[in-house]
C-alpha cells in the first residue's frame, strides 16, 4: 500500500514517517510541495501523486493565534481541506483526516460521541469544523479521526513545555478543570496507518474518535510528567479563570472511543506508557 502524508515537519507527520509498518510505502510533502494556504493548488497535486490512501496531516494548530487569524485558519483548515477531499472524491481514493476535540464546546461532563452537536468556542475549532464539513459536501471516501492533546519528543507540545518550566521551577499553578485524553502523536500515526489500511480494503468511511487514556486534568497530566521525569515540582491546582488564554478552551474534553474500536478494532492506548517512551527520547 503506498500513503501520501500531507505534511512533513508535524507532531503526527514525524511519527508517520518514523513508523512505516511492513509492505506500507509513505511520501511525506512538507510546505514546499503543497502549501494549504493555497486551496487551488491542492486538486493538481492530489492528482499528480502515484498513491493507494492520502492521510492529511497538515493544520493551522495555532489555537490563540487563530483568534486573530481566523481566516488564514479557515482557509488552511477548511477550504483546503474541502479541496483536499473534492480532489481525492474525484480520483476515487480515500482519504484520512485528522479533527479535534475544539470542534465540542465542552459542555457537560459526558465522553463526546461522533455523532454529537459540534459547537466550537474559537476560531481554531470553527477552522476544524470548516474542514470536516467540507469533507462531507465533498462526499469523500473519508476517516475523520477527532484526537486531543497530542504531545510528541518533536515541535512544542505539554509535556515539552513542562520539562522546561520543572526544570525552573519548584512549583507550578496548572488548570485542572479542564478533563481530556493526552494522546501520542505515535499512537495517532498507528492509528491513522490502520484506518488508511482498512479504507484501502473497501471498509466504509466515518467520522471517529480516538484519544489516550485514562481522562484527567492538566494538572494531573502534568503530575504524571514530573513524577516519571523524576522532578519535584509542586503542582497546584487552579481553575481556568486565573489563567486567560485569548481562545476559550472546552471543560470537557473527554471523547468517546468505542466506535473506532467496534469498526476498526483500534483501542484506547494508556498515555502514561507512551508518556514514558516519549520521555527517554527527550531526556
Ligand atoms: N496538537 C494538538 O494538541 C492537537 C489536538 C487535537 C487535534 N490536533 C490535530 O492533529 C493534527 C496534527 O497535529 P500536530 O500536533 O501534528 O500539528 P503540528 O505539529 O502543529 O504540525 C502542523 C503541520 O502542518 C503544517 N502546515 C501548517 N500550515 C501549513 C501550510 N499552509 N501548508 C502546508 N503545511 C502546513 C506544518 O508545516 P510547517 O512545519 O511547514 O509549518 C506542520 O507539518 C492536526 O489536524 C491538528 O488539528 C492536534
Amino acid at each position: 500500500m503506498k500513503v501520501a502524508v500531507f505534511g512533513q515537519t508535524g507532531q503526527v507527520a514525524t511519527e508517520l514517517q518514523r513508523r512505516v509498518p511492513p509492505n506500507v510505502q509513505i511520501e511525506a510533502l512538507g510546505r514546499d510541495r503543497v502549501d494549504f494556504a493555497r486551496p487551488d493548488d491542492l486538486g493538481t497535486a492530489v492528482r499528480e501523486l502515484h498513491c493507494d490512501v492520502i492521510i492529511n496531516s497538515v493544520a493551522y494548530t495555532a489555537v490563540d493565534k487563530a483568534e486573530q487569524e481566523e481566516e488564514l485558519a479557515s482557509v488552511v483548515n477548511g477550504a483546503s481541506v474541502k479541496a483536499l477531499a473534492r480532489a481525492c472524491a474525484d480520483i476515487g481514493k480515500p482519504l484520512v483526516h485528522i479533527s479535534t476535540d475544539y470542534v465540542f464546546d465542552g459542555s457537560g461532563d459526558a465522553p463526546w460521541r461522533p455523532d454529537d452537536d459540534t459547537n466550537p468556542l474559537g476560531g481554531y475549532g470553527r477552522s476544524k469544523l470548516l474542514g470536516e464539513t467540507g469533507i462531507a459536501e465533498a462526499e469523500a471516501n473519508a476517516a475523520v479521526l477527532r484526537t486531543s492533546w497530542v504531545f510528541s519528543a518533536h515541535g512544542s507540545n505539554f509535556v515539552k513545555t513542562m520539562l522546561r518550566l520543572g526544570a525552573e521551577r519548584d512549583r507550578l499553578t496548572i488548570v485542572a478543570d479542564q478533563v481530556g485524553g493526552p494522546t501520542s502523536a505515535a499512537s495517532i500515526a498507528d492509528a491513522c496507518l490502520t484506518l488508511a489500511r482498512n479504507l484501502f480494503e473497501g471498509r466504509p468511511p466515518g467520522t471517529y474518535h480516538f484519544a489516550g487514556a485514562p481522562d484527567v486534568s492538566w494538572a494531573d497530566f502534568a503530575r504524571e510528567i514530573f513524577t516519571q521525569s523524576g522532578l519535584a515540582t509542586e503542582v497546584v491546582d487552579i481553575p481556568s479563570s486565573d489563567y486567560p488564554t485569548p481562545a476559550k478552551r472546552p471543560f470537557n474534553s473527554r471523547l468517546d472511543c468505542t466506535s473506532i474500536y467496534e469498526e476498526h478494532g483500534i483501542s484506547r492506548p494508556d498515555w502514561r506508557a507512551d508518556l514514558k517512551d516519549v520521555l527517554q527520547e527527550l531526556i
